[in-house]
């Protein structure tokens, strides 16, 4: 059962907390998937503020996966426990409890305080941890032999209380039975007038000897987000922890390469300083992501080469080919095996075919370019007419010469030649070769002839001025 109804005030967004994102997934979807991986075999999300939006973006991600409770007022997070039971399954025996805005608890942590309760025949098992500065936090009321017996929140607490550095992250495995007969007993007699989960703890210490079972975690892991300086700092932590994962597995992942959540990377991938990977990227084996490189949904395939400060989105690089520095693809191009993108070349919903060539300075919109074909420097695809986009289809092993403009809908044929800049709006057969600019012409002796009358017409000038302005 994850916890989601509260409002995230201290956001100060109009954006439900729980759906803002940390490493490229919303904080729920992380809580979501660890209580996945942790083997939860029903989900239960109680959610309040926002609801809608909530439950929509959770939908879209895990379809019928997670089941919805609703908590119309907030009244404590016993009371969001006891909106949740109304969903829970009939069979299900224990109820492992967790937070929609605590994203960087590992699923192994849910698995072993599961582990724990069962092991230990207790009715309630919650994960306690050490922390220099304990203030909001509910603080662990321990008996004489140091087990837990109950959680005083920050504001019941007495000075003494107040000391106490061991805290509750707010994480439980709770036996159904108890935890169903508990909750109606809870009362909102405290400090701030809600129902505390946390009173759980004290009755269960009380209901029999080994009740309470405790499993310490070192804090990073369950920080939770309250504002935008704790969502940096999760980020902070789920980057660094999926960075070592992708180290662990066999690629070189350099210091400040940011790897989002759902990005999957074969063995074997080179990530250069500062490297952004996002959505649903790909990485195969051999690929090589070089400095400041960012990617959104991109698929490199092995042996290709990334050189410093590409952006691709939604598009593929194949095999061994190779792009930038500075290249920049556009959703839905494909750059293929081999092929060559160069600086500054700019490429949308472009398909360069194997081996094609576009070293410099180009941009190449709507074109269907063979294997082969070369793309000089400073070419343009004039695609956009004001109206319409149009293709440019470039054949296999075709030459266009630099600074030329192909005016869409244009074919330039196999192995044909355009020479440079030229201006190209009729279809180039194959083998031919097409000049779409004025033609050349050489006037001998010209320059000399030119400065003379340059210079007679200047001194021309100056003496005009010397007769209207006598002794100036
Ligand atoms: C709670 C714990 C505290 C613990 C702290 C850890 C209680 C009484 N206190 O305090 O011991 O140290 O978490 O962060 O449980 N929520 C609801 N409905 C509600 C209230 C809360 O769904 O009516 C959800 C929130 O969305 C949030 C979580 O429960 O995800 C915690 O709520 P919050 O108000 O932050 O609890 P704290 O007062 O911080
Ligand atoms: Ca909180």
């Amino acid at each position: 059962m994850i916890l989601a109804a509260g409002q995230g005030t201290r956001m100060k967004s109009p954006l439900p907390k729980v759906l803002h994102l940390a490493a490229g997934a919303p904080l729920i979807t992380w809580a979501i998937e660890a209580a996945r991986d942790a083997g939860a075999d029903d989900i239960v999300l109680v959610v309040g503020h926002a609801r809608e939006a909530v439950i929509d973006a959770v939908r879209a991600r895990f379809g019928d996966a997670v089941r919805f409770a609703v908590q119309a007022e907030q009244r404590g997070t016993a009371d969001a426990v006891r909106a949740g039971m109304a969903a829970v399954r009939d069979d299900v025996t224990e109820v492992v409890i967790t937070y929609g805005d605590v994203p960087c608890v590992p699923a192994d942590a849910l698995a072993q305080l599961s582990a724990l309760r069962q092991s230990q025949k207790a009715l309630l098992s919650l994960i306690t941890t050490e922390v220099d500065d304990p203030t909001g936090y509910g603080r662990i009321v321990r008996d004489g032999r140091g087990h837990p017996v109950a959680i005083r929140e920050h504001k019941d607490c007495t000075p003494e209380e107040r000391k106490i550095r061991s805290v509750n992250p707010g994480l439980y495995a709770v036996d159904r039975a108890f935890l169903a007969l508990a909750l109606s007993s809870i009362s909102s007699d405290n400090a701030q007038g809600e129902f505390y989960l946390t009173d759980l703890v004290a009755l269960a210490a009380r209901a029999s000897k080994e009740g309470v079972a405790e499993l310490p975690w070192e804090p990073l892991s369950l920080r939770g987000v309250n504002d935008r300086a704790d969502l940096a700092a999760v980020e902070a932590t789920l980057h660094a922890r999926t960075a070592d994962r992708h180290r662990r597995a066999g690629s070189t992942v350099a210091a400040g390469a940011l790897i989002d959540r759902d990005v999957t990377i074969e063995p074997g991938v080179t990530l250069g300083p500062g490297v952004i990977l996002r959505g649903r990227t790909t990485l195969a084996s051999g690929a090589t992501v070089d400095v400041g490189c960012v990617l959104e949904d991109a698929h490199v395939a092995g042996g290709a080469t990334l050189k410093p400060y590409c952006v691709v989105t939604r598009s593929e690089v194949g095999v061994g080919a190779t792009l930038g520095p500075f290249a920049h693809l556009r959703p839905e191009s494909a750059v293929g095996d081999g092929a060559h993108v160069g600086n500054f070349v700019e490429l949308k919903k472009t398909r360069l075919g194997p081996g094609a060539k576009a070293n410099h300075l180009a941009y190449i919109g709507d074109g269907v370019i063979g294997a082969r074909a070369n793309i000089g420097a400073g070419t343009i695809f004039c695609n956009y007419d004001g109206f319409q986009k149009h293709t440019t289809t470039v054949g296999e092993g075709a030459f266009v010469g630099s600074n030329s403009s192909l005016v869409a809908p244009v074919t330039i044929g196999r192995d044909a030649y355009v020479g440079s800049g030229s201006v190209v709006t009729k279809d180039v057969p194959d083998e031919a070769l097409a000049v779409g600019r004025a033609r050349q012409e050489n006037k001998l002796g010209y320059g000399a002839r030119l400065r003379a009358r340059l210079a007679a017409a200047k001194q021309a000038l100056l003496s005009a001025a010397a007769t209207t302005k006598p002794g100036h």
